[in-house]
């Protein structure tokens, strides 16, 4: 007999443990995938403004807490439960009264219990959000250590991690010293309890009456069996109350955890996807028209403000302005990232948001600044373009995009890996594929948001060619700061302060002399390409003028006014908002080609070969922190300086812009250049955009960073 009730016992063990499990484990699996998947369809909007460590800390940690509550307390929150509710009745069939007295520790019971748990409750909730705060940090650095490194910034790091590190430690043991003052509590009221009850069934049987307010026990209703069989009761019924109470930090990790699941879940999804189903060509014709859109990103901005726009299928259209005007916005709106305020915007004549979301946006691709690609094979990110491609149609939309051979050149072929975020590519090359990618999915929308800004001056005309084969027989949204890259668009919008304010041809907006006047002036303002031909000359003026002069070295050195820096007759009339704008020779070039500027082009080339002399041997030492991080010998004739390993001069800060400068060998000297940097170029604590450099001069990009010119004998 024995023996089977072991047996059922060990089997019972093994079905609540199991169970639990179950419960546990399909529990969290599916409420991890539920967040997920929600996380994906929270608007953008949101996203830009979360941190990405606490998000994934609540994904997997928080969701952790859950599981462990279910899989750790559920059987005994149960078994206890239904052990107090089962003997309470057996108890109060032997004698009501008697049972009464036994539970009155409850109520006292309760009052500790709220009182420990909101206590308990308050400290794993700081838990929570400092195990977020972590997981943020360390996300955050763990993507930066070579900037870490390279301003041994660890010391400060650790600091800001033991910051976090010391609150979540902090605030687990408050909660630990609560449980460990809440757990023996409970057991001392138990004690009291049981004498208290003992005391008084002793009392009774002994053949006293007891009455105290609605409890009346009459004089020997109980006899001392009764008494030694409540006890065994009593002892169950308290047993449940004090396995309860151990469960209080337990419970209140999992509820905080559940709070911060549900505060991600309770953010609405993107823009909702039209209810009526939808029976129209699943295949688009690429037909855009804005009409009155007003959008913000917050109530109280509104970024765009009043676009009416019609861009026929298959017309390429460039979108030019300053930074900040609403380019990027306009284009998001397209593919329904963010809702409208007012207005609409229609394709082929139907509100995008009749559209089911998954038909609108396989009609539109978007190659952007950065191109992301996944963990995997190069065929597998490819094939994100279209699933299921077959190898002949990725090969040639790898070919068309100019990859192909690189592609064939690395070891593995279409299978190589591509690691997190495409590391193990150079931005071109991730640019290429992503273009390979837009090819494959042969959408007839098709938006490029500076698909060049991060490129260096090969990886960019590399990249435009492979644009070429994509934007044939669409319609092309194109978005550019160098004009240059415009290619052969059919109309030019320009954009300022969230309005169109011109569109046209190249030409007439040329003509016109309004914002793309000037943003073509800012460009060509540093360039030696200059329409005029007498401006042309009064460059080399300065530039020989400083070939020949070694004194005075240094004077202020804003555009336009000093003997050093190379400008242009037209900076005077141009405002200083315009300092995105300047370009490089070869973009100088490229306008220069589409204004058939030959004449000045002709006397350029001739002035060049007149200069042409071999570069000054000279090198750059790059100074960070007040050392010496690195010595470039300047051994071609253009040096970039950026953040990206493909720069030639590479530092790795974030105060550094992905390509901040160029020193090229200009007219008889090295020249240092501002490309698209955020922070600039300071010499002399002034801000410089071009500077002819002289031996010793030194250029700061940051207070931390120094870039110092030194000739070296020849
Ligand atoms: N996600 C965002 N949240 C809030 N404001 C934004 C967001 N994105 C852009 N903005 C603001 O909207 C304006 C237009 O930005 P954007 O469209 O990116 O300009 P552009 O592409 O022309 O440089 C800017 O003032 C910018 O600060
Ligand atoms: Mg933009």
């Amino acid at each position: 007999m024995l023996t089977v009730f072991g047996l059922l016992s060990a089997l019972l063990v093994y079905i609540d443990l199991y169970l639990a499990t179950f419960i546990a484990q399909n529990l969290s699996a599916r409420l991890r995938e539920n967040l997920f998947d929600h996380l994906q369809r929270i608007t953008l909007d949101w996203h830009d403004k979360q941190k990405k460590g606490d998000l994934v800390q609540r994904l997997t940690g928080n969701i952790a807490d859950i599981e462990k509550l279910v899989n750790d307390g559920l059987v005994d929150l149960l078994a206890g439960i239904l052990t107090l509710a089962g003997v309470a009745i057996v108890m109060s069939l032997i004698s009501k009264p008697y049972t009464i007295l036994s539970l009155t520790i409850a109520p006292i019971l309760f009052l500790l219990v709220l009182g420990y748990t909101s206590g308990i409750k308050a400290a794993t909730k700081k838990k929570a959000k400092a195990a977020g705060k972590l997981g943020d940090v360390a996300t955050e650095d763990i993507q930066a250590l070579t900037v870490i490194r390279a301003y041994t910034l660890e010391k400060r790091e650790n600091k800001r991690f033991g910051l976090h590190v010391g609150s979540y430690r902090a605030a687990g043991l408050r909660a630990g010293r609560l449980q460990a003052q809440f757990t023996p509590l409970v057991s001392v009221l138990v004690v009291f309890g049981t004498i208290f009850v003992v005391g008084i069934g002793g009392y009774v049987a002994a053949g006293n009456g007891f009455s105290f307010a609605f409890v009346n026990i009459g004089a020997s209703t109980i006899d001392v069996g009764t008494l030694i069989l409540f006890l065994t009761y009593l002892k169950m019924l308290y047993q449940p109350m004090r396995d309860l109470s151990k469960l209080t930090t337990l419970a209140s990790n999992g509820a905080s955890g559940a709070e911060r699941i549900q505060e991600v879940l309770d953010q609405a999804p993107e823009v909702l996807d039209s209810e009526e189903p939808y029976t129209g060509e699943q295949k688009l014709k690429g037909d855009i028209t804005f009409e009155n859109v007003f959008f913000g990103y917050t109530k109280d901005r509104t970024v765009l403000k009043g676009i009416t726009l019609h861009i026929p299928a298959g017309r390429k259209v460039a979108l030019v302005g300053y930074s900040g005007s609403g380019k990027t916005t306009l284009v998001k709106l397209i593919p329904r990232f963010y809702q409208l305020e007012q207005g609409s915007i229609k394709i082929d004549g139907v509100e995008n948001s009749q559209y089911p979301l998954h038909v609108l946006r396989q009609n539109i691709s978007m190659v952007l600044q950065d191109s992301i690609l996944f963990e995997g094979s190069i065929r597998e990110n490819l094939e994100i373009g279209r699933p299921g491609a077959s190898m002949k149609l990725i090969i040639d939309a790898a070919k068309k995009a100019n990859i192909h051979e690189m592609i064939m050149d690395m070891p593995d072929g279409y299978d190589t890996y591509v690691r997190e975020q495409g590391n193990n590519f150079s931005a071109g090359q991730r640019q290429r594929l992503s273009i390979a990618r837009a090819i494959l999915r042969d959408s007839p929308i098709l938006i490029l948001d500076e698909p060049t800004a991060n490129l260096d001056v090969e990886a960019e005309s590399e990249v435009m060619h492979a644009l070429n084969s994509l934007i044939v027989g669409r319609t092309v949204l194109t978005i550019s700061h160098r004009l240059s890259t415009l290619g052969n668009v059919d109309e030019i919008l320009v954009m300022s302060h969230g309005q169109i304010v011109e569109r046209g041809t190249f030409k007439e907006l040329k003509r016109n002399n309004g914002v793309f006047a000037n943003l073509l002036k800012e460009q060509n303002r540093y360039s030696p390409d200059q329409e005029e031909v007498d401006s042309v000359r009064s460059i080399y003026a300065t530039t020989s003028e400083l070939i020949s002069t070694t004194a005075p070295h240094m004077t202020a050195v804003t555009p336009g006014t000093s003997s050093r820096i190379a400008v242009s007759g037209n900076s005077a009339n141009t405002s200083s908002k315009m300092q995105p704008y300047v370009s490089s020779t070869q973009n100088g070039e490229a306008l220069e080609d589409q204004n058939g500027q030959h004449e000045a082009e002709a006397y350029r080339e001739k002035q060049v070969q007149n200069h042409r002399e071999t570069p000054t041997k000279a090198q750059i030492i790059v100074q960070i922190d007040g050392k010496i991080n690195g010595k470039y010998r300047l051994s071609k004739t253009i040096f970039t300086i950026g953040r990206y390993p493909t720069s030639d001069i590479q530092i790795p800060s974030a105060r550094v812009s992905r390509l901040h400068a160029t020193i090229r060998w200009q007219h008889g000297a090295w020249v240092i250049q501002d490309a698209e940097s955020l922070n600039g170029l300071t010499c002399q604590g002034q801000r410089i955009d071009q500077l002819a450099l002289v031996n010793g001069d030194s250029i700061s990009i940051d207070p931390t960073i120094m870039l110092h010119y030194e000739e070296l004998r020849q």
